[in-house]
């Protein structure tokens, strides 16, 4: 069985690939045609590269030769994410492959992020195309803050006391493979939420003690996020970013679901865990 993974390159892609590799599945990333990311792809463990514009389909039909299965992630905030849907699901279709999994966000419904809303609407898209799709719906991941904890620093444009229910990205990656590779998940939907509900104030605490080291927390002000970090993104990604700034603001972003434990058969990572296995 030969799988295909898109948005390979990105930080879900390689975690995908490494969880299908690691189960002796050859994995074909997609990237850009202008990528200059195959490295990373092959570091995660693919197998082989294709190179795919999934805004217009150059390059898909040639991608989809010899593939059984398909893992679809589309780019973080992009506009034309329920094009790319379409057109991924649509080549599975037409190339006969076995099983198709389409990676959604948890809360996809969610009117006031305009991202979210696009993954309805791609799930809805999926599903005719591909009945038996499944669609998992990861949580914001706990790996998001990694990078900051490790620094010492936690800073977020949202409120502190706001309650997540963060999942660990490799639990999410696991599913991916588990849905591709094993028996029993034609058309599910998978709620992937991480096993603890914990403000951003809460994660700092914890990971001062898992990493015995101070681990400050701010938050900063929306519009010092759009003038430093968000500055170089294109314009229509940063509003809707800032959007889901202002949605976590207001209520976090938790769910209540036991489809992780249930398809992995264990607990879900703790954020805990996630910050003692990169020690
Ligand atoms: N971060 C979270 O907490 C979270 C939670 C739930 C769901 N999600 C979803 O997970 C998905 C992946 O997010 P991510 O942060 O892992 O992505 P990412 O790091 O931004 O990676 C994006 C990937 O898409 C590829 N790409 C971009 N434009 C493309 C195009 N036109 N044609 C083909 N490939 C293209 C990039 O490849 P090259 O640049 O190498 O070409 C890269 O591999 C998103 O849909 C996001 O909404 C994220």
């Amino acid at each position: 069985m030969r799988a295909l993974v898109t948005g390979a390159s990105g930080k879900t892609g390689r975690a995908v690939t490494a969880a299908l590799a690691g189960r002796g599945v050859p994995v074909r990333a997609v990237i850009r045609p202008e990528s200059d990311h195959e490295g990373v792809c092959r570091e995660a463990g693919a197998a082989d590269v294709a190179r795919v514009d999934l805004g217009s389909g150059a390059g898909l039909h040639a991608a989809f030769e010899g593939v059984d299965l398909v893992y679809h992630l589309a780019p973080n905030v992009d506009d034309r994410e329920v094009e790319m849907a379409v057109r991924i699901a649509r080549a599975a279709e037409t190339a006969g492959v076995r099983r198709f999994g389409f990676h959604s966000v948890l809360h996809p419904a969610e009117a006031t992020m305009p991202h979210h809303v696009r993954k309805h609407l791609a799930e809805k898209e999926v599903r005719d195309l591909f009945p038996g799709a499944v669609v998992i719906r990861p949580a914001a991941y706990q790996d998001n803050l990694v990078p900051a904890a490790l620094a010492g620093k936690i800073a977020v444009p949202y409120s502190l006391d706001a309650p997540f229910t963060n999942v660990a990205l490799a639990d999410v990656a696991e599913v991916a493979a588990v849905v591709l590779t094993e028996e029993g998940h034609d058309s599910a939907t998978y709620e992937l939420v991480g096993p603890q509900t914990l403000t951003v104030r809460e994660m700092a605490e914890i990971a001062t003690e898992v990493l015995r080291r101070v681990v400050t927390v701010r938050q900063t002000p929306i519009e010092d996020w759009v003038s430093g970090p968000g500055a170089g993104l294109p314009a229509r990604a940063r509003e809707q970013l800032v959007a889901m700034f202002r949605s976590y603001a207001r209520e976090g972003l938790t769910g209540r679901s036991h489809d992780l434990a249930r398809v992995l058969g264990r607990e879900p990572t703790t954020w805990a865990q996630t910050l003692t296995r990169l020690l």
